[in-house]
C-alpha cells in the first residue's frame, strides 16, 4: 500500500518519552513526504475528529518534554464511549463506526497507536474491523511480556531511586522508618529495581505476599544491630498473605477501573504501632510519570517511534514495535496484550536482593 497520510495518537496514562516517540515517527514520515495528523486525547480525537497537523515545527523541540503534546485519555473507549460534551458521563455507546468514518474522511492510510494494554486492546478491536494500525507499547510499569522494556520505565525508576536517596538522609536524621510507595500496578518492577538501586532495606511487591510480623521483626533486628533507620519500598500493588491489596479509587470507564494506592500509610501505622519506631509514609504517585525522560528513555522512545513508521511502510498492521536484546523488533499485538511480565520470585533479581540482606517481608522467601 502506498502511504501518503497517517494518524498518530497517544492514549492511556501518560509517561515520559511519549513526545519523543511522536517526534521520531513524525520526522521519519515527514522526510519521506508523508503527512501526519496527531489526534487529540487518544481515541477521543478520532471520535470527535480533533487533530493537529504535525509539521517539522510541531515535531521540533519536544524530545525532552514530559507528558504528551497530543493529550491523552484513559476513559475514551470508542467501543464503550461514556464521554459527553458537557462532562457528565453517559450510558456507554458504541461509536466505533464514527472512528471508521473519520479515518476514511481524513484519507488516512494508517494509524500509529501509542499506549498501554488498554489502548492496544482497542487498537486490536479496530484492526479486526479493518483499520491498518501499528502499535507502540507504553507504560512506566514495564509489565508487557512482549518487549524487554517499555519507554517511561527508566524515567520512573530514576525518580523513585532519587526519592529513596533523599528519604535516606531524613530517615537517618530522625531515626525513623520511611515507607516509600511506588507505582507499577500488578508488577513490582519499579519497587524492586529502585529498592536495589537506592539501597532499600525491605521491598514489598505484588508477586511475593508479605507478612506484617516478618517486616516488624526485620526492622527490630536492624535496630538491635544499631541501625536506627529503615527504608521500606512498597509497590502500590503489594499483597499480604491474604491476597489483599490497597485500592485508592475506581475509575468507571477505564479498561482496568481499579486504582491502587495507600499501602504506605497502612504500613506506616502498622510498623509504628508494632515497633514503637516513628514511621512516615511517602507516596510518590504521579511524580513517577511526570517531567523530562531520562537519556535512556529518549533513546528508546526514538527507536520505537522510527521503527513504528518503518512498520507502517512495510504494512505490518496488527503488529507492535518491540525491544529485544537491545534492538528493535516486532510482535503481534494479540500476543502482546495477552501476556503480563511480572517479577519472578525465584529469579536472579530477587535472589540478588536476598544475597545482600534485603527482605521481601515474606515468610516463604525472606
Ligand atoms: O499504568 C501506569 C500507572 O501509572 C500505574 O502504575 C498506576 O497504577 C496507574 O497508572 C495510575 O493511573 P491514573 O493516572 O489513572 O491514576
Amino acid at each position: 500500500m502506498n502511504i501518503k497520510r497517517i494518524g498518530i495518537l497517544t492514549a492511556g496514562g501518560d509517561c515520559p518519552g511519549l513526545n519523543a516517540v511522536v517526534r521520531a515517527a513524525s520526522k521519519n514520515a515527514l522526510r519521506q513526504g508523508i503527512e501526519v495528523l496527531g489526534f487529540k486525547n487518544g481515541f477521543d480525537g478520532l471520535v470527535r475528529n480533533e487533530f493537529i497537523k504535525i509539521t517539522d515545527q510541531t515535531a521540533s523541540g519536544i524530545l525532552t518534554l514530559g507528558g504528551t503534546i497530543l493529550g491523552t485519555s484513559n476513559i475514551a473507549n470508542p467501543f464503550k464511549y461514556t464521554l459527553s460534551p458537557f462532562g457528565t458521563p453517559q450510558e456507554p455507546r458504541d461509536l466505533s463506526g464514527v472512528v471508521l468514518h473519520n479515518f476514511k474522511e481524513n484519507m488516512l492510510d494508517a494509524l500509529i497507536a501509542i499506549g498501554g494494554d488498554g489502548t492496544l486492546h482497542m487498537a486490536q478491536q479496530f484492526i479486526d474491523l479493518g483499520l491498518p494500525i501499528v502499535g507502540v507499547p507504553k507504560t512506566i510499569d514495564n509489565d508487557l511480556a512482549a518487549t524487554d522494556q517499555t519507554f517511561g520505565f527508566d524515567s520512573a525508576l530514576h525518580i523513585a531511586t532519587e526519592a529513596i536517596d533523599r528519604l535516606h538522609t531524613t530517615a537517618q536524621s530522625h531515626h525513623r522508618v520511611m515507607i516509600v510507595e511506588t507505582m507499577g500496578r500488578y508488577a513490582g518492577w519499579i519497587a524492586l529495581r529502585s529498592a536495589i538501586a537506592g539501597g532499600g532495606d525491605i521491598v514489598l511487591i505484588p508477586e511475593i505476599p508479605y507478612n506484617d510480623d516478618v517486616i516488624v521483626n526485620y526492622i527490630l533486628n536492624r535496630k538491635s544491630k544499631g541501625k536506627t533507620c529503615s527504608i521500606v519500598v512498597a509497590a502500590e500493588g503489594a499483597k499480604n498473605e491474604k491476597g489483599e491489596q490497597t485500592v485508592a479509587r475506581t475509575v468507571p470507564g477505564s479498561t482496568d477501573a481499579i486504582r491502587l494506592g495507600g499501602i504506605a500509610n497502612k504500613l506506616s501505622d502498622m510498623i509504628e504501632s508494632k515497633t514503637g519506631i516513628e514511621s512516615r509514609a511517602c507516596i510518590l504517585g504521579h511524580t513517577q510519570r511526570g517531567g523530562t525522560p531520562t537519556a535512556f528513555d529518549r533513546w528508546l522512545s526514538t527507536l520505537y517511534g522510527a521503527k513504528a513508521l518503518d512498520m507502517v511502510l512495510e504494512n505490518k498492521f496488527g503488529y507492535m514495535a518491540a525491544f529485544h536484546n537491545f534492538a528493535m523488533d516486532e510482535v503481534k499485538i494479540t500476543e502482546a496484550i495477552s501476556n503480563l511480565k511480572r517479577v519472578d520470585p525465584h529469579g536472579d533479581e530477587v535472589s540478588c536482593a536476598l544475597k545482600i540482606g534485603m527482605s521481601f517481608g515474606s515468610r516463604a522467601i525472606g
